[in-house]
């Protein structure tokens, strides 16, 4: 891999801020460039980078892919409207679930989301703004784990052999394709970012998808959507690195008011961890677990099981898809 990390210790943000603003003005001289806000840090980091850097030559989007968690879309665009920076909302969930009918697999799932975004809804946008460049949050951790051969991470292109002007007729830039995490929240913070953006968990590129085994279906992330909202309620004043909701294919026995019931499984992920390399549970109280458990196979239809994953990274990772 010949990107060099900058590690956290050795950042210094204020000369990288300046650094990167030049590096995208000069890269996209007098021409436009856009990006996608997912509302985590990484995007929202680029989203001031960009602007800082282009002005209104830069145009931010968010995608609905019909994949986020409830009431995401709105939040994020008040939230950067107060910064004063205009995100328009795009509607493209037909597209994203289209192309993920009928898939099971892992590894597709995760390329017709990559298609969907990069090919179908930002190829679309491209063209009619006609925008040469797309700035985008791939960070370290994101390279490294395709490269190795862990997941297609969605957002990773020119590691996998893509070249998106020849296939999507846009370039890409990664401002902060050297840094982890850590430090990009130190840079986001320097970019005055509010610190509800910055100090928020991760969240992965193909969203509540990467928590569905099986098909995605509307249907099905509507559960895990539903379970990640009481997950996250439940678990953020734990300290924790991240944690989420993960909906299985398999139903189990389960019995309600003396009858059976075959229901859904969902199994909760609390992680320890700095970088997302590497990961542990968190020891999560009893009396937590047991009100998660309650929660959610009485506020989700259809649950009977509630499960805590209590294995470490490797071999388990992060989301499980
Ligand atoms: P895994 O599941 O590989 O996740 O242990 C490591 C970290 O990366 C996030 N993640 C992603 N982030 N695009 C992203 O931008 C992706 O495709 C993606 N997949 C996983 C995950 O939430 C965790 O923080």
């Amino acid at each position: 891999m010949d990107i060099k990390e900058i590690r956290l210790e050795e950042l210094d943000t204020e000369k990288f801020i300046t650094e990167k603003i030049e590096e995208i003005s000069s890269i996209v001289g007098d021409g436009l460039a856009i990006n996608a806000l997912s509302g985590g840090v990484d995007s929202s980091a680029v989203t001031m980078l960009g602007h800082r850097a282009l002005g209104d030559r830069f145009k931010t989007y968010f995608i609905d892919n019909g994949l986020m968690r409830r009431g995401e879309p709105e939040y994020i665009v008040s939230l950067f409207k107060e910064m004063g920076v205009t995100v328009e909302l795009v509607h493209a969930e037909k597209t994203f679930f289209d192309a993920l009918k009928g898939q099971t697999d892992p590894e597709q799932k995760r390329e017709a989301i990559t298609r969907s975004f990069y090919k179908d809804v930002f190829g679309e946008l491209v063209r009619q703004i006609g925008a040469k460049y797309l700035l985008q949050g791939t960070n370290y951790t994101d390279i490294e784990e395709t490269v190795a051969g862990i997941k297609r991470q969605h957002n990773i292109l020119e590691q996998l052999g893509i070249d998106p002007e020849a296939m999507y007729g846009y370039r890409v830039l990664e401002p902060l394709i050297q840094l982890r995490k850590s430090a990009i929240r130190e840079v986001a913070k320097a970019l005055r970012i509010p610190k509800e953006i910055c100090n928020r968990p991760p969240f992965p590129g193909p969203a509540l998808a990467a928590r569905v085994i099986g098909e995605v279906t509307p249907e099905r992330v509507k559960i895990v959507r539903d379970a990640t909202n009481i997950v996250e309620q439940e678990l953020s004043d734990m300290g924790a690195f991240q944690y989420l909701a993960v909906l299985h294919e398999d139903k189990v026995t389960g019995v309600r008011e003396g009858k059976r019931d075959y229901g859904l499984q969902i199994e909760v992920r609390c992680w320890e961890s700095t970088d997302a390399k590497i990961g542990s549970p968190t020891r999560l109280p009893h009396d937590v677990l047991d009100r998660l458990a309650e929660r959610v196979t009485t506020e989700v239809p259809g649950v009977v099981s509630v499960t805590y994953n209590i294995t470490k990274k490797p071999p388990s990772t992060i989301e499980a898809v």
